[in-house]
Formats: structure tokens, C-alpha cells, sequence
């Protein structure tokens, strides 16, 4: 909240130089470029997800951050979605997952999706954003 408000005083002063610029959590993330992505991951998606993980496990993810979904790559800046450490989804059969983490699952992709303002993924919509946005999935 207190990043939030920063960031909406920064924005206000520097309102005219932005005027010609579009704003990163207005623009489709798709269409932003390299550090736009950076900068509304950091404003954005963490703010908006931190909680999330933090209420299913607070101890696993005291340290939420970029690694937590983009894996240790991000340490050397690469940010390529799926995560290759992310455990492997098999939709033909999740019954090895438990039913709590699929169930907090099931929140954190549409919540992920609105957030990149996509539309979920659906049979009927396959270039939705899933569950494979994050996760590796079996072929
Ligand atoms: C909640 C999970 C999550 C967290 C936390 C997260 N990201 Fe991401 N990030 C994603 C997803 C999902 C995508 C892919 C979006 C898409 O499909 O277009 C992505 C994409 C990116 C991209 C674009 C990659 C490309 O191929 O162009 C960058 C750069 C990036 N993230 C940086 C970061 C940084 C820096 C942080 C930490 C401040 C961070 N991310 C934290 C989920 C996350
Ligand atoms: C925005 C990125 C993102 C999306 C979308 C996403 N996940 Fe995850 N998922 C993660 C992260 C990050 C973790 C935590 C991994 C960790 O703790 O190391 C996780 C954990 C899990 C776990 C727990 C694994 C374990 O054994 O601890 C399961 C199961 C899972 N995801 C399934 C799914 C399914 C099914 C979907 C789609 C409904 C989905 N995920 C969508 C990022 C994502």
C-alpha cells in the first residue's frame, strides 16, 4: 500500500513526461517491452500475488519474490515462462497433487490472467492463459 501511494505521488510528477509514454499497468503485457515487463511484474504481480502464497503456506513463502515462480534462471535474468522447476502438470491425471494446492491453484491462474489482462484459458479459448503459463506440462 505504501509502495502503491509512493508510486501514485512519483506518477503524478512526472505526469507529463508519462503523458506520451503509455503506462505499464494500462498496456496488455504483451505489448510492453523488456523493462516495462520488469517494472510491472515488481509493482504489479508481486504486490497482487505475494498475499496469495503467503496465506496458503506463510513459512514456504516468506521470501516470495521473482524466483518463487520464474525459479533460480531469474537470478541471471532470464524470466522465460514455463518454469522448468515448477513440478510438471499432467491435466490427464493431478491426482498425485494435493487437493488444497490444486484448489489454491485454481485462484492464482485467473488471478495471474487478470493481472496480464488475458482471458483464461478454456477449450474453447486455447490461447487463454492456464496453468502451462507457469508450469511445464507433460506433451
Ligand atoms: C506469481 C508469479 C510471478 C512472479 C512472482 C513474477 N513473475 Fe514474472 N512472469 C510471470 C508469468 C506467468 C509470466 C509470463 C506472462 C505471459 O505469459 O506473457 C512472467 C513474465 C515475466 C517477464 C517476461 C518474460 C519474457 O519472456 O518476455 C519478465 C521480464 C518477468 N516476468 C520478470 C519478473 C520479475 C523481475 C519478477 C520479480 C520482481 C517477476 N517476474 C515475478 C509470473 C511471475
Ligand atoms: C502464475 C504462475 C502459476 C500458475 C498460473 C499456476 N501455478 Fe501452480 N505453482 C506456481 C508456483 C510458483 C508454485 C509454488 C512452487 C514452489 O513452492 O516451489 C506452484 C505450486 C503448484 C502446486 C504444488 C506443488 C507442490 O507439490 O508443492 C501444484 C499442484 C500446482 N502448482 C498446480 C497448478 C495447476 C493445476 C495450475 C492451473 C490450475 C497452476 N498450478 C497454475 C505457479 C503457478
Amino acid at each position: 500500500m505504501v509502495r502503491l501511494a509512493l508510486i501514485a505521488v512519483l506518477g503524478a510528477c512526472t505526469a507529463k513526461q508519462e503523458a506520451t509514454r503509455p503506462r505499464s499497468a494500462d498496456v496488455p503485457f504483451a505489448r510492453l517491452d523488456h523493462d516495462q515487463r520488469i517494472r510491472f511484474m515488481e509493482d504489479v504481480v508481486l504486490p497482487a500475488m505475494e498475499p496469495m502464497f503467503q496465506k496458503h503456506d506463510p513459512a514456504k513463502y516468506a521470501d516470495f519474490g521473482c524466483v518463487t515462480c520464474h525459479g533460480k534462471l531469474a537470478l541471471d535474468g532470464d524470466y522465460r515462462m514455463p518454469n522448468r522447476e515448477l513440478p510438471t502438470l499432467d491435466f490427464n491425471d493431478l491426482s498425485k497433487f494435493k487437493s488444497e494446492d490444486l484448489a489454491w491453484m485454481r485462484e492464482v491462474k485467473p488471478a495471474m490472467a487478470r493481472l496480464l489482462r488475458r482471458p483464461v484459458w478454456a477449450e474453447d479459448n486455447p490461447t487463454g492463459f492456464g496453468c502451462e503459463g507457469c508450469h511445464p506440462t507433460v506433451e
